[in-house]
């Protein structure tokens, strides 16, 4: 943390992020160090997903984005992809009333068509239910992968070409952004990996270009209020310089 910046100012409602994003990682170590199955590692990772929620509705984030099972986690145990998915469906049906009372807007983001339709429905009823919410964007990333989103993106461009409603000359950052997971809130923040790795792992990649990174050695089940408010006080503390030179993002931050 930069030490011009106390603990409090770190938290003043400018210097916080709009938009966080989190790989939930560390669950089956965290299990293992307890000598519990991995599964047990998930089950405890609910707890740390709601007061991760929590906090941020709180606070006031603009949106918090999870990365709950991406595109490569199905190479997983079948036995432990399987508690996973009933994990979802379970914390599905259990605390999406809870979040829409909050006014949490929710989303999953990812290929859905891979899961069972039972739990496709379940995530469309979730989403329906909290569609006309305004407050905490709440993005559950299940089957998903950066390269999909992109592909995704691109496949449905391709589309408008071959129609002829776009000609390949107009195919711009824009339209191709327009069309990814999450176009319509404000880019990541500030990204945050727990249990250690300091990898994308195929979260976001076209929207983290800008984020700021964080990675904490905490395991997912572990994380609560105290990391999360080191990780904004962390983000806080650093310049974001988008290709300009430090000085002229301070020139920009006085002339405002
Ligand atoms: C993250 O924890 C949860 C999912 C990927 C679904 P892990 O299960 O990857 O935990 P570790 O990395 O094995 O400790
Ligand atoms: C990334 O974690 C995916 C989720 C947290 C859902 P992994 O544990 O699957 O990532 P790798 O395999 O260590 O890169
Ligand atoms: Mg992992």
């Amino acid at each position: 943390m930069n030490a011009v910046l106390g603990s409090a100012t770190a938290l003043d409602a400018e210097r916080l992020p709009r938009h966080i994003a989190i790989i939930m990682d560390g669950n089956g170590r965290w299990a293992k160090q307890r000598h519990l199955p991995r599964t047990a590692g998930h089950h405890a990772g609910v707890g740390a997903v709601r007061r991760t929620v929590e906090f941020c509705a709180k606070k006031g984030i603009t949106a918090l984005t999870l990365f709950a099972f991406s595109s490569e986690n199905w190479r997983r145990p079948q036995e432990e992809v399987s508690v996973l998915m009933g994990l979802f469906l379970a914390t599905l049906e259990k605390e999406t009333q809870k979040l829409h009372q909050n006014n949490v807007r929710m989303r999953i983001i990812g290929d859905r068509s891979a899961f069972v339709p039972e739990l496709q429905e379940r995530m469309d009823a979730a989403e329906r239910m909290t569609a006309d919410n305004n407050g905490l964007n709440l993005s559950i990333a299940a089957n998903y992968g950066g390269r999909w989103d992109i592909t995704q993106a691109a496949r449905r461009l391709a589309q408008e070409v071959a129609d002829g409603r776009l000609s390949p000359a107009d195919l711009t950052e824009q339209k191709l952004e327009a069309l990814m997971s999450l176009a319509d809130l404000p880019e990541p923040d500030l990204f945050i990996r727990t249990g250690g790795e300091q990898r994308i792992s195929n979260f976001l990649l076209w929207q983290l270009a800008y984020t700021e990174l964080y990675f904490t050695p905490v395991l997912w089940p572990d994380f609560d209020e105290q990391t999360l408010s080191q990780a904004i006080a962390d983000y806080a503390g650093r310049q974001r310089r988008f290709g300009y030179t430090g000085d002229q993002v301070l020139q920009r931050s006085e002339s405002r």
